[in-house]
């Protein structure tokens, strides 16, 4: 079994780059089939996600290779609208996003139940609501089969602002008949991502980064190459590592006005800040201080952020408070953190922090993808040797982190892990 072992105390330094956002690579790959062509997407994370979401589409009859190690080249003209329900998506929560793309090009879709971190019930009838206001049929069962004889448009207003429903009710009004309107839309990077790479294959898209998205159907898309964005969440991850170790680290190849909401929660916590084009200096000189969290969506503060800055706010003096408003269950890793010392009391969305002056390092789990990174960081800061199980949901997110951090001067190594090496076949013929 893969384990992540870590003798913590270093202060990081050292600048980082940053990967392409693995929340926008997994919408990203999928909307290519909206092609009946050729689309090359730069800036693909290499993360086990990825991995799945390629051999997902290999199944469905894609043609999908590495130009390099971080270029897709994607190929839809042979994509066969056959029942997904293979391994790969199973594991993903992402495969939801099948169901927007086959309808819309197809009509029909038949997609299994999607996997996924499992921090609470994790519902998607505002997908599927959203589908069948553009005319679509959906029966739900152990698999989704959604079917509609003409996609038109609709204006759809989310009762709960889920970026997930947002982007999936835009991957199938892309090609419907007429303008669907979505409101209270998620206003995430990534929903922007999706828009401008959706725009750039010819779609008609406007409104992305606001509550109101307005999407002009048109009768076929083409193919282009997209680049994309940095992952905002894996930059903020090494912003605490900065943070918890007393460190100094630039984060480069971002957007810094992504991080807006994480940057201020540093400085508020007493770290230094320093913002250039494409990359942020966080540097943490002086003991850090407690703060008040409460997570929403985007420009909100992110709840994928929630279980580092939790780590961070357990090593900092005073009592701090997380609200976590986005999801019912995602305090499910504070026992892995109280195995290491820390003091948080929890009473259903509210954790309350009191900061102590160590963490001891024992083994602890990596209960899903973020909270496996909230291990990482607590074994960064805390004495002795951290041992963190589990380590596959890491990989789902984070490039290459147990490298990162080694060239940022941490000792960290990772054992029984089998190699996910890309194979680059480079532009043939
Ligand atoms: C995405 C991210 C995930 C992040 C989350 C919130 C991906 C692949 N995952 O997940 O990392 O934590 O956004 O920023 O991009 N909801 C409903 N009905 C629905 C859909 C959602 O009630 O049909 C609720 C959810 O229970 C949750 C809230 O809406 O309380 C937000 O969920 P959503 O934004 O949809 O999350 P995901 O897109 O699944």
């Amino acid at each position: 079994m893969e384990r992540i072992y870590i003798n913590g105390g270093n202060r990081l330094h050292g600048k980082v780059e940053i990967s392409g956002a693995k929340n926008a690579a997994v919408a990203l790959i999928p909307a290519a089939l909206l092609a009946d062509d050729v689309v090359e997407l730069e800036n693909v994370p290499h993360i086990a996600d990825i991995s799945s979401m390629v051999s997902v589409l290999k199944d469905l009859g894609v043609s999908i290779h590495y130009l390099d190690e971080h270029t897709l080249r994607i190929d839809s003209r042979g994509l066969v609208n056959r029942p997904a329900d293979s391994e790969g998506v199973r594991k993903m929560r992402a495969s939801y996003y099948l169901l927007g793309v086959l309808l819309g090009r197809f009509g029909s879709a038949d997609v299994v139940f999607p996997g996924g971190c499992n921090f609470g019930i994790r519902p998607i009838d505002l997908h599927l609501k959203g589908f069948e206001s553009l005319g679509a049929t959906v029966e739900a069962k152990d698999r989704i089969q959604v079917r509609a004889e003409h996609l038109h448009g609709a204006n759809i207003f989310l009762d709960v602002v889920s970026v997930g429903a947002t982007i999936n009710i835009m991957l199938a009004a892309v090609l419907a008949d007429g303008t669907t309107v979505i409101s209270n839309a998620a206003k995430e990077p990534h929903v922007v991502d999706t828009a401008n790479f959706l725009n750039s294959m010819g779609a008609n898209i406007s409104g992305a980064g606001t509550d109101r998205i307005v999407i002009r159907g048109v009768r076929r898309l083409h193919g282009t190459t997209y680049q994309i964005i940095p992952d905002q969440i894996e930059a903020g991850t090494y912003m605490v590592a900065a943070a918890i170790t007393g460190g100094d680290i630039t984060v480069r190849n971002i957007i810094p006005k992504h991080m807006d909401s994480i940057s201020a929660k540093l400085l508020d916590m007493g770290a230094f800040i320093e913002e250039f084009d494409d990359a942020i200096r966080v540097c943490a000189p002086e003991p850090l201080k407690d703060t008040v969290i409460k997570t929403a969506p985007y420009p909100g503060f992110p709840t994928d952020m929630q279980p580092q800055f939790m780590t961070l706010m357990s090593v900092v003096r005073g009592t701090s408070i997380i609200t976590e408003n986005v999801w019912d269950n995602r305090f499910q890793y504070v026992t892995q953190l109280h195995k290491l010392g820390a003091d948080i009391s929890v009473d259903g969305r509210v954790a309350v922090v009191k900061g102590v002056d160590h963490l001891d390092g024992c083994e602890v789990e990596a209960t899903d993808l973020r909270a496996g990174a909230a291990m990482v960081l607590a074994g960064l800061a805390a004495r002795g040797t951290t041992v963190i199980t589990n380590v596959k949901y890491i990989s789902r997110g984070y490039e290459a982190m147990v490298q990162k951090l080694v060239q940022l001067g941490a000792d960290i190594r990772l054992e029984g892990a089998a190699a996910d090496p890309i194979i680059v076949e480079g532009r043939v013929g």
